[in-house]
């Protein structure tokens, strides 16, 4: 394709602003190889080619996101996160239900993989055989390139999954390398036997013990392909060039096909090291940056999300740190508020994530903001150290132990019901799933009007963390509606071994519609959280450059924190126990605040007594 003037000059310039962040990555994790001077040159083509192919609209959007590099950072942003069969069947009924979306504020979508996945099991689409097309049960690419234009009529961006860790076995690579071919069997890791294997073994977790046990699955031929997952998600060889030559030729495309954010799948495993966990380890985050360049250089309106569910300490490196600071994901989720949020509301004490926010969180990221949430599809897991349980005097192996029955709802007195994941007796690690309305007392609550109101609260107090923190708040799919657990998921044999399912419902479209009147639960949810998304895009302090610093303001059950903007800091004040709590008025005007007047609820608030009262499980923010 013949490129105009500008558009060759465009390129150049954006190669060499990124040149650097790529080849520099390349050289040190491929210099090595013989092959590895063809490939660069394969891999500067691909740029190129895929910059002339980039359609028009998106060059412009390129230019416009040049210009506004914090678009994603904006307080405007609220993203709403779904599989598209459960939502609406297909991507043309994803179409129809645009109008729900713009009335909750919604600037932002994540279509659960949508790619083609492997048949039957494919670990909910994240086992995929083709990447360069939809699930035909979903439509096609054409269904797909006319929702993603919808999208952007309308100011959403649109999010999808890569699956960059493995594909499935059904992948023609996977098919190719285990009918014997060299090259595609240099694609993957195949072992000849199991003593490789069995030495890594020796330091690897199991992501699945469960229902996928070890890390390697026997093929029938004798020999051992590496299976983080499931024993069909076969893990690609990244150490290998081509491989990254490969993706980032689909990551190009699907940036020409509109697509603002690609969720990045299980990136903490790409690299493998003998002796270690082979998670997070250096590579990784070269692997990284040196994508994020190829997106920089050939796609620039695009933006990553990394999924790298991990300790605290380590998750913060996939936003970049020290040599990467700026250039890794532009997002990342932030699993630790997440499981913080339903720790502290289990104890009805704030101090374990007071102490995990505030040692392992610095108050600003650069160029990157994290992707608030409180549920999403996958479980729940207490990436709770013992190191930060023992610091606010906890011991962490009975803390993990209590979330696990609190949240099952075995425990005396728990509010929720939800179900265990996989659990492992070797570690004595159980997880849970359950959906946030479930989670949160509403199942439990029946017709307990008082239990109901609490459960509400909690679950609104949940949209207020996420919407404030600094970040994209995702709102899984139901949680307006605080839809309960599908307890059916168990009928579907294909379901059925993974409790996952218990919180990937379909959408429940009559409650929807019911919702939008009247004061049940659900329409409670619903006005609060379109409330919570509203306020939230209107306040500035929001905005996910201003720093977050987390203060203590007294009461255990209390979290505070400042969103420090030069104008209009904003004191976020959360309450997480059903007692009302007090919160000294001197307190808060010592953290900066001028007026105690709620942004949240439009309406002053009084300070009789000199405190400022803080209703069950409420959540106030102060100018
Ligand atoms: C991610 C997904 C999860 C999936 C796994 C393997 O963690 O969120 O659902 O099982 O990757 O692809």
């Amino acid at each position: 394709m013949a490129l105009s003037r500008a558009d060759r000059e465009i390129f150049e310039l954006r190669l060499e602003r990124s040149r650097a962040d790529l080849f520099d990555m390349l050289d040190e994790l491929y210099g090595q190889r013989s092959d590895y001077e063809a490939i660069s040159k394969a891999l500067l083509a691909l740029l190129k080619r895929s910059w002339a192919a980039r359609p028009a609209d998106l060059k412009r959007l390129d230019l416009q996101r040049d210009l506004a590099p914090d678009w994603f950072q904006r307080p405007r942003m609220a993203g709403y996160v779904f599989y598209v069969d459960r939502f609406a069947d297909t991507l043309a009924g994803v179409q129809e239900r645009l109008d729900w979306l713009d009335s909750l504020g919604i600037t932002y979508v994540h279509l659960m993989p949508c790619l083609k996945p492997r048949p039957g099991d494919s670990d909910g689409g994240y086992a995929v055989m083709d990447y360069g097309a939809i699930d035909p049960r979903l439509g096609d690419m054409a269904d797909f390139g006319s929702l993603a234009a919808a999208l952007r009529a309308r100011g959403i961006s649109l999010c999808i999954d890569l699956v960059l860790n493995h594909t499935a076995q059904e992948h023609d690579w996977a098919r190719r390398a285990a009918a014997g071919e060299a090259k595609y069997r240099d694609y993957y890791l195949i072992f000849e036997d199991d003593s490789l294997p069995r030495q890594y073994e020796e330091t690897l977790v199991e992501v699945f013990p469960d229902t996928a046990p070890g890390n390697f699955t026997r093929q029938a031929d004798g020999s051992w392909v590496w299976t983080t997952f499931n024993r069909f998600q076969w893990d690609l060889n990244w150490a290998n060039p081509q491989v990254f030559l490969e993706m980032a030729g689909v990551m190009l495309d699907l940036a020409n096909r509109g697509v603002d954010v690609l969720r990045l799948d299980a990136v903490a495993f790409l690299w493998k090291r003998m002796g270690s966990r082979c998670q997070s380890e250096p590579e990784v985050h070269k692997l990284l940056q040196a994508l994020r360049a190829v997106s920089r250089i050939a796609a620039p309106a695009l933006i990553h999300l990394e999924e790298a569910i991990v300790s605290p300490a380590e998750m913060l490196s996939y936003l970049g740190r020290g040599r990467h600071d700026g250039k890794e994901g532009n997002l990342a989720y932030h699993n630790s508020l997440m499981v913080q949020f339903w720790s502290a509301l289990a104890a009805r004490d704030c101090r374990l994530m007071t102490h995990v926010l505030r040692s392992h969180f610095p108050t600003t990221v650069t160029n990157a903001t994290y992707a608030t949430y409180i549920r999403c599809h996958d479980d729940i897991g207490w990436a709770v150290t013992d190191e930060d349980a023992g610091a606010v005097g906890l011991n962490g192996h009975l803390h993990r132990a209590f979330l696990s029955e609190f949240y099952t709802g075995e425990f005396p007195g728990s509010f929720a019901r939800g179900a265990l994941f996989q659990e492992n007796p070797a570690t004595g690690d159980r997880r849970i799933s359950g959906s946030f309305a479930s989670l949160a007392g509403l199942e439990r609550a029946g017709d307990d009007p008082l239990a109901t109101e609490m459960a509400v609260a909690r679950i609104l107090l949940g949209h207020a963390l996420i919407a404030s923190y600094g970040g994209i708040p995702l709102i899984y799919m139901g949680d307006e509606i605080a839809m309960l657990n599908d307890w059916g998921y168990l009928d579907d044999p294909e379901h059925a071994p993974d409790s996952r399912w218990l919180h990937r419902p379909r959408m429940d479209w009559e409650a929807a519609q019911s919702a939008q009147s009247g004061e049940t639960a659900a329409a409670r949810v619903l006005t609060g959280t379109r409330r919570i998304l509203a306020r939230r895009a209107a306040i500035p302090a929001f905005h996910g450059a201003v720093p977050v610093e987390i203060l203590a303001p007294g009461p255990e059950a209390v979290l505070a924190y400042r969103r420090r903007a030069p104008v209009d800091p904003v004191l976020c004040l959360l309450n997480f126990s059903e007692q009302p709590q007090p919160v000294s008025a001197e307190w808060c005007r010592g953290e900066g605040v001028r007026r105690f007047d709620d942004l949240l609820a439009e309406r002053p608030v009084p300070t009789d007594d000199g405190a400022v009262r803080l209703p069950p499980y409420g959540a106030l923010w102060l100018v």
